[in-house]
């Protein structure tokens, strides 16, 4: 499943929320920083991070920038870099273990003028078509904020888009817009609201698109907050809902 939203809504705090559950439910995962940006997605998970991005693996932004170029001039318009592979198959090279949860950043930018992050999301976009999982398997994928994985075709090999909406005017906006655009891909779409409160829940419901699946309600947490501003993972933070919003997506 694929997290999107507005800029700090809470979709990395909830992806680690929902992978460290599924971990102590006895599933495997793998959480997928797709964000270029930010960089403490695997802080906030509580697990180390490999030695390589995918994108350094793969011989760096540089190799896979001129393959796009070759693609593009040959108007084969994707990029096709992977074969099928499992959960399992995958290098310990960019994916860290920690026991049954794996940790895999696609990229990040790095320097001054390097460029956009197209080649990023193609990346992402191909890792995604090609990874098979079994039952008991799932892999969560983290993006930067805003919809621009949509354009990138990331969400392609991803079976279900969450969006995260925090009581703001844009986060109502961009999930109607999600909505609509995953459902122009027949995509499984679910919001679940972040932050609420009682004032806040009945406006945030009564402004979203109607047909959009609530998957669940996360309350503004103290505890949460507190924990990132420390730079702990949520680890020892509980959460009331998360195996409910897990039934409603499997
Ligand atoms: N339910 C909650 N209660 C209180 N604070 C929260 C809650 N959810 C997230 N936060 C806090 O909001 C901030 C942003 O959260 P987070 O980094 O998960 O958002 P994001 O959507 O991933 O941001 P970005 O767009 O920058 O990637 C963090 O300080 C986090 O601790
Ligand atoms: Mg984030």
């Amino acid at each position: 499943m694929l997290i999107g939203g507005r800029g700090g809504s809470g979709k990395s705090t909830i992806v680690s929320l929902l992978a460290r559950k599924l971990k102590n439910n006895g599933n495997k995962i793998l959480v997928v920083d797709c964000d270029e940006s930010n960089l403490g997605l695997n802080k906030i998970l509580g697990v180390k991070k490999s030695n390589e991005t995918l994108m350094d693996n793969l011989g760096g932004k540089e190799v896979i920038t001129s393959k796009l170029i070759d693609i593009i001039q040959k108007e084969n318009k994707q990029i096709n870099i992977f074969d099928e592979m499992s959960l399992d198959s995958l290098s310990g090279e960019y994916v860290s273990w920690n026991e049954n949860l794996g940790f895999l950043e696609i990229g990040k930018i790095e320097h001054v003028m390097e460029g956009c992050a197209c080649p990023m999301g193609a990346v992402a976009r191909d890792f995604l078509n090609h990874i098979v999982i079994n039952e008991d398997e799932w892999i969560l994928v983290d993006t930067e904020a805003g919809i621009e994985h949509f354009g990138r075709g990331v969400l392609e090999g991803v079976d279900f888009i969450i969006i995260i909406v925090d009581p703001s005017e844009d986060a109502i906006l961009l999930a109607n817009k999600a909505f609509k655009l995953a459902s122009e891909n027949n995509k499984n779409f679910g919001a679940i609201l972040n932050k609420i409160d009682d004032s806040i829940e009945e406006i945030l419901k009564s402004k979203l698109d109607s047909n959009i699946n609530i998957l669940g309600i996360i309350d503004y947490s103290s505890d949460i907050a507190m924990s990132n501003l420390k730079g702990n993972s949520l680890e020892s933070v509980f959460i009331d809902g998360l195996d409910d919003i897990l039934k409603c997506i499997n």
